[in-house]
């Protein structure tokens, strides 16, 4: 099983159809491949499933009620609009469709519609006669043409007995088109060498040099660049997290190997993105036993471990290299001395300290490059990954003249 929504945030509108029995297990199948599933149901919707059943399977309180004092308090409609990475309406009722057509907030399903930036699939179930009514089909015209995304029904027996087209699409292939939603073509063809997470230095056979980083934001990268079609490798240090589907993964433990199994891979390499916390220093010698306890301090000779983006930067035929700063102070001044001491083509500034950046979630960013800076304000490590994978193509593009 590929985990193909990994750490997407779904959120699953049901409205009134007899197939909303079908939501559950779409909501397991969502889950299944990876994503985080909210849910949020119509009035007409919990006379088919309950929102226990709701809550069960997706693991959060169902959403329902847009004056629910206690709710908003939680999580508010507008915050439940940003959350989400995706909006997907299955199943969707004609009249629903009817009433996001015509632009209505009055409920909380139509308003989070209207709130989100996310992009939006409906997935229709009705009777064959209500779904081929020349006014529903104008709703359906009139939401294409408003870039939601129609989940098309099937044809077959309905459950009023009729047989012919309305029929809710089956939640393995919703997860399917949805899992499409995410794909594009902004690196299509390319190669993409990733470096993420901290590296482990030895002092002993139980203890080593480390820092704080987690391996998020480079795996949030490697994922967001093979979605846009890129030909990913990661080379990792050791984290918490598994790997990305669909990339090749390379696991290492020190910034020795990994600078080594950098230099194998980057001569096929169109884009280079150092994301690791590569310790800067190793200790010159490890012990071979552990090292015990003793009264008097003990001194520890650390040398240089190789910077393995500045190397790549030294290469004559380099590639385009995309750098991190995680800085304390002087975030971007210290971010564009970096860049042009490691000839990087771009770096990404982030403060760190705090419970900010290195470990956390969420991210708050600068790009940097020879002509521009763009901020992006605070927002999750996978979101932030999409978008910087957007950057990082158009800038490749540019330079490369493509
Ligand atoms: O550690 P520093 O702040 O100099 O890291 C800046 C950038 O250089 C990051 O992109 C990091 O991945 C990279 N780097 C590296 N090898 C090192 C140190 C840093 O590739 N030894």
């Amino acid at each position: 099983m590929t985990l193909s929504l990994a750490n997407k945030q779904v959120l699953l509108g049901v409205t009134g159809s007899i197939a909303a029995y079908k939501s559950a297990d779409l909501v397991r199948r969502l889950r299944e491949a990876g994503a985080v599933v909210r849910v949020a149901m119509t009035e007409n919707a919990k006379r088919f499933i309950t929102p226990l059943t709701m809550q069960a399977v997706s693991g959060f309180p169902v959403h329902d009620d847009l004056f629910d004092v206690h709710a908003e308090a939680a999580m508010g409609h507008i915050e439940l609009a940003r959350w989400a990475d995706v909006v997907v309406i299955a199943p969707a009722t004609a009249g629903f469709m009817a009433r996001l057509a015509s632009g209505q907030a009055d409920d909380l399903l139509t308003t989070l519609c209207l709130a989100t930036k996310a992009p939006i699939a409906i997935a229709p179930a009705m009777n064959q006669g209500m779904w081929k009514h020349r006014l529903t089909q104008q709703n359906v015209q009139a939401l294409k043409n408003k870039q939601i995304h129609l989940l098309e029904p099937e044809e077959g027996s309905q459950a009023c007995g009729d047989v012919g087209p309305g029929r809710m699409m089956e939640p393995t292939e919703i997860v399917k088109k949805i899992t499409a939603l995410f794909e594009n073509e902004a690196l299509r063809g390319l190669n993409i060498l990733v470096t993420a997470g901290p590296t482990h230095e030895a002092i002993d056979p139980v203890r080593f040099l480390t820092n704080g980083s987690s391996g998020k934001m480079g795996y949030s990268l490697a994922t967001a660049a093979r979605e846009a079609g890129g030909r990913v490798t990661l080379v990792s240090g050791p984290t918490a997290i598994p790997p990305p589907p669909r990339v090749e993964y390379i696991p290492v433990i020190t910034g020795q190997e990994m600078y080594e199994e950098v230099m194998i891979k980057i001569a096929k390499c169109d884009i280079f993105l150092a994301v690791a916390a590569v310790s800067d220093y190793r200790c010159e010698k490890t012990a071979d036993q552990k090292i015990h306890k003793m009264d008097a301090s003990i001194q520890m000779t650390l040398v240089p471990n190789p910077d393995i983006a500045a190397s790549v930067g030294q290469l004559a035929q380099k590639p385009f290299i995309v750098g991190f700063a995680a800085e304390t102070e002087n975030v971007e001044e210290q971010a564009r001395a970096k860049r042009l001491r490691k000839k990087m083509d771009m770096i990404i500034a982030n403060r760190v300290g705090r419970g900010v950046g290195m470990g956390s979630d969420e991210n708050e960013v600068t790009v940097i490059t020879a002509s521009e800076e763009v901020h992006l304000p605070s927002m999750s490590k996978h979101r932030l990954a999409a978008q910087l994978v957007k950057i990082i193509a158009d800038e490749f593009k540019r330079k490369r003249k493509l």
